[in-house]
């Protein structure tokens, strides 16, 4: 039997146990991290003097050359060998034999080595996934800049509410998203702080140096303790609800789209490249790419589930109930990702129908509110006065089949009220673009407004965006100093 943990079995595993238990295909994504994370390790044992140089000088050769391998793509991973840790082990005890292959998983046990192989993918993944959003917030925003003047319909509760301009709309998307990304930096700094060196679960004899590591891995210092690092799993939970919180947002953009480019509503129109079409309905045009969007929430919500459910009963100390975080974890990132980035592009290529837009603010009396607040500024009515005024202007000009762009017949249903309008002043209060622009208290829509809230956006973006960029040169620096120190462990005469 030459699995590494064999020799106080009598039998092998059945097939089907293998099969039932193993994860090496699943985990396959963590085999650079795993390498990181053995050179890390095995440059500590020998600062620390737990390997004599001879020893972390063979260890690391083998690693380094495991490193290059897994990535070009040609070390190949045999899932006979239950998972990544145990398979790149045997790939070492082949290497360098029993004697000091063997000597690699001292001071370490497979429960700290996976958290932090996790961690370590993970935090990649988060700064990817959010460096394609601050790319999807900096469309909204460019698309903004030239919509500030464009009128869009404002709904509450479905129905046409006031007129806002399309970059209202767009920037709501934007703040929305900022928030999204702030989550997810709360996640990353959950996700970056170093497990290794708890062992499997109470710590160690060995004389290990574990701040050491953790500066080799880009951790932002310890997760200290041992049961704690090992047993945990909230760093998931934390990054897969805000993956969740994103993609709910995210699909009340794709449901926005959805409706808004049916033929009923005709504000927007989809890309055909983002569209498809019916097998046997010739005229559709099926706006695919945002439904996908919308349902694919419900496999990352159901991730959320999946792993809270599987972690909620687990005692302290590992239990093999916690490598099933990884499918759910791999499929929420993927998905997120994946949804982030084709709705970005479609939705820099959606068209506005501006004239629809304008019209169906006419027809739907969204005016009338400043219709009213014009007669308290005006006339000397209190609000609620102002209100019922125009409310009985509304109700006539529904039965006679006119809107408030009939100017003379408000005109004359304000005279029947004794207010008295000329036609000339009634057309500011009435026509969506003047009222759209009148907005102009902080965060309104009003273009004086929109061009503060896009200030204040670009502000906050590009304060993310730099965040983003030192958070990535430093991983990308420590994996750099990993492999120095190790190189220079090997043959201690090169300066690198
Ligand atoms: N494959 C395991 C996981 O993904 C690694 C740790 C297994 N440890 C153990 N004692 N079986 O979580």
């Amino acid at each position: 039997m030459d699995k590494l943990w064999g020799s106080r079995f009598e039998k092998d595993i059945t097939a089907a146990v293998l099969d039932y238990t193993q994860t090496t295909d699943i985990d396959e994504r963590l085999i650079l991290s795993d390498i990181w994370g053995s050179i890390a390790h095995v440059v500590m044992l020998g600062r620390q003097e737990i390997l004599i140089p001879a020893e972390g000088r063979a260890l690391l050769k083998c690693l380094l050359g495991l490193y290059e391998e897994a990535g070009n793509g040609t070390l190949e991973l045999n899932r006979e060998l239950e998972d990544v840790h145990l398979n790149l082990e045997q790939q070492v005890i082949a290497r360098l034999g029993l004697q000091v292959g063997g000597k690699i998983h001292t001071a370490r046990s497979r429960n700290d080595q996976v958290v932090t192989d996790t961690r370590l993918y993970l935090r990649e993944k988060i700064l990817h996934l959010q460096a394609e959003l601050v790319h999807f917030i900096e469309i909204l925003i460019h698309r903004s800049g030239a919509n500030m003047g464009k009128v869009m319909v404002g709904y509450t509760h479905g129905q046409p509410a006031q007129p806002v301009s399309v970059a209202f709309w767009l920037t709501s998307y934007a703040s929305m998203l900022i928030r999204d990304f702030d989550r997810l930096t709360h996640a990353f700094t959950g996700t970056n702080k170093n497990p290794l060196g708890s062992c499997a679960l109470a710590g160690t004899s060995f004389p290990i140096d574990r701040p050491l590591t953790a500066r080799l891995l880009g951790f932002d210092g310890l997760l200290l303790h041992a049961l704690d690092a090992t047993s945990s799993r909230d760093f998931i939970l934390e990054t897969v609800s805000a993956l969740s919180i994103l993609m709910s947002n995210i699909s009340r953009m794709a449901e926005e789209i959805v409706l808004f480019s049916s033929y009923e509503y005709n504000l927007v129109e989809v890309d055909d490249a983002y569209s498809t079409g019916s097998s046997i309905m010739p005229q559709k045009k099926n706006p695919v790419v945002v439904e996908l969007a919308r349902a694919r929430c419900g496999r990352v919500f159901g991730s959320l589930i999946h792993v809270l459910t599987m972690v909620k009963g687990v005692p302290m100390g590992y239990n093999v109930d916690l490598q099933e975080d990884k499918p759910p974890l791999w499929r929420a990132l993927d998905d997120t990702l994946s949804t982030v980035s084709i709705m970005r592009e479609q939705m820099s290529r959606l068209t506005f129908n501006y004239q629809r837009a304008l019209d169906l603010c006419r027809a739907n009396f969204t005016t009338a509110t400043e219709l009213a607040n014009h007669l308290v500024k005006e006339k000397g009515f209190s609000f609620r006065q102002a209100y019922q005024v125009t409310g009985t202007v509304v109700k006539e000009l529904i039965k006679a089949n006119k809107t408030l762009a009939d100017l003379s017949a408000v005109g004359s249903e304000l005279r029947k009220l004794q207010v008295e309008m000329d036609i000339e002043q009634l057309k500011d209060v009435i026509e969506p673009f003047q009222v759209m622009d009148q907005q102009v208290s902080q965060g309104g829509t009003s273009r004086k407004s929109v061009k503060e809230i896009l200030e204040v956006l670009q502000g906050e973006l590009e304060k993310r965006g730099d965040e983003l960029k030192q958070r990535r040169q430093s991983l990308e620096q420590a994996l750099t100093n990993t492999l120095q120190a190790a190189r220079q462990f090997c043959d201690p005469e090169s300066a690198g």
